[in-house]
């Protein structure tokens, strides 16, 4: 049982009087490699963590939603009803509209959330909470729905409940996980592959405590960029664009953001490569060389995540170490032979201040994970 999973169900019995009938969760994510290649249709990388958002439930029958989350205003509102802008429940009644849109039945239902999953680190809450509202949302309908088109209705909330561009890499990393492998996900396909961790290795997610304050407007940009790039080549997308069609790229910002996805793309199926043959040597290089290509071409890393990245990459057993997610604060991760991750989270935890620059806001926490398991319904929660 997760923390969330525990404080979901005390926190259902202690409001309701009873216990819930209907349980989900859904996982954060963290991205190993294949950093804004997703709406390029390109290849990401990502697994799922052992971080969820629970939403502890009963359906109901009158359309009507109750939900309350830790610190948060508790909410009530009929799922047909516009969406009120601007709250933490933007995310819950913006799934239930764009599952309507998109012809799903939903019902409503009465129950907490609680989230163990850190907030605006680039680990994907909000994507772990719409793919949660979606589960609930259907389920309480007694329906189901496929990862792949839940992943496309949370992508939906982003874009036109939020209004935040944003790819399908997160959704998709938690709707469509399994436990235990990352997934190689083929963003123009909507397909999953799993490709287990090199053996030997632990994956250590590194949140420095900074927080995004550029992410909106600056991921816009560059995405804007990659249309340009892709539109002057004539592709649908710089998935399909090479190195050598990009030397005619007259603007030097546009051809080093169509080099970094490019690269990418390359870098993220090598890495693959590089896991199914558990050459774990050769997966830190290519982390190493996204993180350079990220900061100097794609322009989206920032101070904290590159001083806490360099730091990494001198310590003693650290095969790779890159940014992850969006960037400019938040997390990275590195990939540290077993034998050496204790000694590196002391290391790290001894070295690493955020810049003044960039002054930390949340604690600087190393998290050791494994794999975690795709969102799930959980059948049987009162055990
Ligand atoms: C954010 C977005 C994703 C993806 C990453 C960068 O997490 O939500 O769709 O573009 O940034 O790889």
């Amino acid at each position: 049982m997760s923390p969330a999973l525990d404080r979901a169900i005390a926190n259902y019995a202690s409001s309701y009087g009873t216990q819930p009938t209907l349980v989900v969760r859904a996982p954060g994510r963290v991205n190993i490699i294949g950093e804004h290649t997703d709406y390029n249709d390109g290849f990401v990388l990502p697994m799922a963590l052992p971080f969820e958002v629970v939403v502890a439930a009963a359906p109901r029958v009158d359309g009507k939603v109750f939900a309350s989350s830790e610190g948060f205003e508790p909410v009530e509102f009929m799922v047909a009803d516009p969406v009120d802008q601007g709250r933490w429940s933007t995310y819950v009644h913006g799934t239930g509209a764009m599952l309507i849109e998109a012809g799903y039945s939903v019902a409503g239902w009465q129950g907490c959330l609680a989230s163990d999953i850190p907030a605006g680190a680039n680990l994907s809450s909000s994507a772990a909470l719409e793919i949660a509202s979606g589960l609930i949302f259907v389920t309480s309908a007694n329906g189901s729905i496929e990862p792949s088109a839940l992943a496309r209705v949370g992508q939906r909330v982003e874009n036109d409940v939020i209004g935040f561009p944003s790819g399908i890499m997160d959704q998709l990393a938690c709707a469509a996980s399994v436990d235990g492998a990352a997934s190689l996900i083929d963003c123009r396909a909507l397909s999953a592959s799993p490709v287990p961790l090199p053996g030997g290795v632990d994956i250590i997610v590194m949140d420095t405590g900074t927080r995004r304050k550029l992410l909106d407007t600056q991921y816009a940009a560059r995405r804007t960029d990659c249309e340009t790039a892709a539109a002057s080549l004539g592709v649908t997308a710089l998935r399909d664009a090479t190195l050598d069609q990009i030397a005619n790229l007259g603007d030097d910002r546009i051809y080093r953001r169509a080099r970094h996805v490019i690269g990418e793309n390359t870098r993220t199926l090598e890495a693959a490569a590089a896991m199914r043959s558990n050459n774990a040597v050769e997966l830190g290089r290519l982390m190493n060389e996204s993180h350079a290509s990220l900061r100097d071409d794609f322009d989206v890393s920032g101070p904290a995540l590159d001083r806490i990245v360099a730091l990494a990459q001198q310590i003693n057993g650290c095969l790779g170490a890159r940014m992850t997610g969006g960037g400019f604060a938040g997390a990275a991760v590195a990939l540290v032979q077993s034998n050496s991750s204790e000694a590196f989270v002391a290391e790290l935890t001894k070295s690493f201040v955020a810049p003044d620059e960039q002054p930390a806001v949340a604690p600087t926490m190393l998290y050791t994970v494994r794999p975690a398991a795709g969102a799930s319904v959980i059948t049987n929660p009162n055990r």
